[in-house]
C-alpha cells in the first residue's frame, strides 16, 4: 500500500465519507473556474476571486482582488497590516503574484506600512524590469504607485494597529500563529496564476523574510503543469524551494494531493527535526482541474471554490510514521 493510499485511509476513516468524496471529486477535473487557497480565512478571498472572473475581470485581477479582501481583514492576525508585528513591534509584510502565461512573477518583502502588499506585489511585475522588492524601496515604490499607506511612524498608525498589537502574540505555529494566504486561480480558459500575503512570524527579527514573497518557496506556478502554495513555518519551505517541488510532483504525473505528501515526505525524510516540527502546509492545482492538499498536522484546512460550491475541506495529513525506519519512503 502506498503510504498516500493509507494516508487516504487514515484520513478517510477519521472523517467518514466526506473524505471519499472529496477524494473522488478531486481526482475527477471539477468545473472551472477553480480556485483554492490556504486555511479557512482563504474562502471569502476565493468567492472575491470567482466574482472578479464572472465580472470579467482578468486571471490577475481575480488573484489580486481575492487576496485583498482577506488583507482587509483585521480580525487576521497574519495577514495584512493588522497582522503580527515582529520583535521591533512593526509589521513587515511578504507577498507575491505570478502569472502561468509569460511566467511572470513579482514579489515584495519586509514592506511596512502598506495595506495591500499584494497590489505592490503585482505592480512590481508588471510595472518594473524586476522580480522583487524589499523593506523600504518596496514601500517608497508602493506609495508612488498610489497603493493605499498609512505612515508608520504615524499617531494613527500606533493608535489604530499598535494597540491592537498589543495583545500577546502567539509564538507557537501553526495553530495560533498561522500564516499566509496562498491562493491558486485556474481560470475557464486552462491558465494559472496565485498570490501569496501574510505578515509572517509573529515576533521575528527585524528584517526577516519568510517563504511567501519567494518564488518557488511560498508559491510556483507552472501554466503547462499546475500552481503550489505553502503556509507554515517558511525556513522550512524556503530551504527546500518546497512550492516548485510540489509542481515537480505534480509534472510528473502525480496527482496534487499525492504531490503535497509526496514534498512533505521527501523534507521529512532529510530534516534533522521531526515532520510535526516542520509545520509544512501546501495547497495544489493542476491543469486538468484536480486539486488537494496536505499538511504536517491535522488540523490543515483549505478552501475550495468553484461556480458549484465553496467549501473548507480538511487536508491529508502526514506524520512521521509514513517515513520508513531508513528514512526512505514506505512505498
Ligand atoms: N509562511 C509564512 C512565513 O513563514 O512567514
Amino acid at each position: 500500500m502506498t503510504h498516500t493510499r493509507r494516508h487516504f485511509l487514515t484520513t478517510g476513516l477519521a472523517l467518514g465519507t466526506t473524505i471519499h468524496s472529496l477524494r473522488a471529486d478531486s481526482n475527477s477535473p471539477m468545473s472551472k473556474p477553480l480556485i483554492v487557497s490556504t486555511w479557512p480565512f482563504g474562502k471569502p478571498g476565493n468567492d472575491k476571486a470567482l466574482e472578479t472572473l464572472n465580472n470579467k475581470g482578468s486571471l490577475l485581477d481575480a488573484v489580486e482582488q481575492g487576496i485583498r479582501l482577506v488583507e482587509s481583514d483585521e480580525k487576521n492576525r497574519s495577514v495584512g497590516i493588522s497582522g503580527l508585528p515582529n520583535a521591533a513591534g512593526v509589521v513587515q509584510q511578504d507577498s507575491c503574484i505570478m502569472s502561468g502565461p509569460g511566467h511572470d512573477a513579482g514579489s515584495v518583502a519586509a514592506i511596512e506600512g502598506i495595506l495591500h502588499p499584494i497590489s505592490a506585489a503585482r505592480r512590481v511585475m508588471e510595472k518594473t524590469p524586476h522580480v522583487m522588492l524589499v523593506g523600504d524601496g518596496a514601500r517608497h515604490f508602493a506609495i508612488k504607485e498610489g497603493l493605499e499607506s498609512v505612515e508608520v511612524n504615524s499617531r494613527e498608525f500606533h493608535e489604530k494597529w499598535h494597540k491592537k498589537q498589543a495583545e500577546p502574540a502567539p509564538t507557537k505555529l501553526p495553530k495560533d500563529n498561522h500564516d499566509t494566504v496562498a491562493l491558486l486561480v485556474l481560470d475557464a480558459e486552462g491558465n494559472i496564476a496565485g498570490g501569496c500575503s501574510t505578515s509572517g512570524w509573529g515576533g521575528k527579527l527585524p528584517g526577516r523574510v519568510g517563504d511567501s514573497p519567494i518564488i518557488g518557496s511560498g508559491l510556483y506556478v507552472d501554466n503547462e503543469v499546475g500552481a503550489a502554495g505553502a503556509t507554515g513555518l517558511g525556513e522550512n519551505m524556503m530551504r527546500y524551494c518546497a512550492s516548485f517541488m510540489v509542481v515537480e510532483y505534480m509534472r510528473q504525473g502525480l496527482h496534487p494531493e499525492e504531490a503535497c505528501l509526496k514534498t512533505i515526505e521527501r523534507i521529512a525524510a532529510t530534516d534533522p527535526k521531526s515532520a510535526e516540527d516542520l509545520h509544512l502546509n501546501f495547497v495544489a492545482l493542476d491543469k486538468k482541474g484536480r486539486f488537494g492538499a496536505a499538511g504536517t498536522g491535522s488540523g490543515f484546512q483549505y478552501s475550495v471554490t468553484t461556480p458549484d460550491s465553496s467549501r473548507v475541506l480538511t487536508g491529508a495529513n502526514f506524520t512521521d510514521k509514513d517515513i520508513g525506519p531508513e528514512g526512505g519512503n514506505t512505498k
